[in-house]
């Protein structure tokens, strides 16, 4: 089913798994909002959206502050009008230094925190009230596997993929009776600018417990989020998939 005549809006799409995202909406159909604090890699993914014959919105915003975050939505509003579709997929997990929590401060916790499930609250707010109006809305988040699995030095990232799960269902909970479904999506390691940036032991060592034997492509976890955007899913909601490759079999 087709996305033509909604707009949809996907955060940190500027490179990896929102870039990929943000095109296959596109070739679904929707015209889409890119939202990300880096304005080069926007400009990239508007390229190829505009190849798909779709409109593009690039917006760049710190998505750390709120009130910026409340102007890029007012930019979008009053640029492409109503909002169908949120995907809230801006997150990472590198930081400064791998601390664990006992070693870890408050500035390390609260830029976690802001960065992988305040800021898709913030972003959530921006839309949710216009979706419950038009009683039609999909809102998709992008989790993790590591909400289910632990990894040493990452209780922050895990704590906040875990807590943007319990978003999704508690949200799903509260405006399904408008239409409106909260689904997540959770990626395993997924060969993106992020996970180049990690220590290529630790990349290497993930291989042999992901029994497909090798790391997502970013289009691959695009195809579940445009499943759960499409007007064909609207009986899921508050649900997650992960595609992680089998990993948490293990
Ligand atoms: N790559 C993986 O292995 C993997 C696995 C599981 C989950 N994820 C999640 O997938 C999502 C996308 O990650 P990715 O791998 O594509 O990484 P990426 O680094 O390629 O993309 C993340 C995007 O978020 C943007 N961003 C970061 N801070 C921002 C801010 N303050 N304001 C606005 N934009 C900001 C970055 O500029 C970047 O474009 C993240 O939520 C990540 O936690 C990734």
């Amino acid at each position: 089913m087709s996305l033509e005549g909604m707009n949809a809006v996907v955060t940190g799409a500027a490179s990896g798994i929102g870039r990929a995202c943000a095109v296959r909406l596109a070739q679904d159909g929707a015209d889409v909002a890119i939202l990300d604090i880096n304005s080069d890699g926007l400009e990239g993914t508007r390229r190829l959206i505009e190849e798909t014959g779709n409109r593009c919105l690039p917006v760049t915003v710190d998505l750390l502050d709120r009130t910026a975050i409340r102007s890029a939505f007012d930019t979008v509003k009053e640029e492409l009008g109503h909002v169908a579709i949120l995907h809230n997929n801006a997150g990472g997990s590198l930081r400064e230094g791998i601390r664990t929590f006992p070693k870890s401060d408050y500035d390390q916790w609260d830029y976690m925190l802001t960065l992988n499930l305040r800021q898709a609250t913030d972003c959530t707010r921006e839309v949710i009230n216009e979706m419950i109006a038009a009683k039609y809305g999909r809102i998709i988040n992008t989790s993790s596997e590591m909400a289910f699995r632990t990894n040493f030095g990452m209780t922050d990232y895990t704590t906040a993929k875990a807590g943007l799960l319990a978003f999704t269902r508690s949200l799903a909970n509260e405006v399904g009776r408008y239409q409106v479904t909260a689904n997540a999506v959770c990626p395993g390691v997924t060969r993106t600018p992020l996970a180049e940036a990690m220590p290529k032991a630790h990349m290497e060592q993930s291989l042999a417990t992901i029994p497909l034997g090798r790391w997502a492509e970013p289009e691959e976890i695009a195809h579940a989020v445009s499943f759960f955007a499409s007007p064909g899913a609207s009986y899921v909601t508050g649900e997650y998939l992960l595609v992680a490759g089998g990993r948490t079999m293990h």
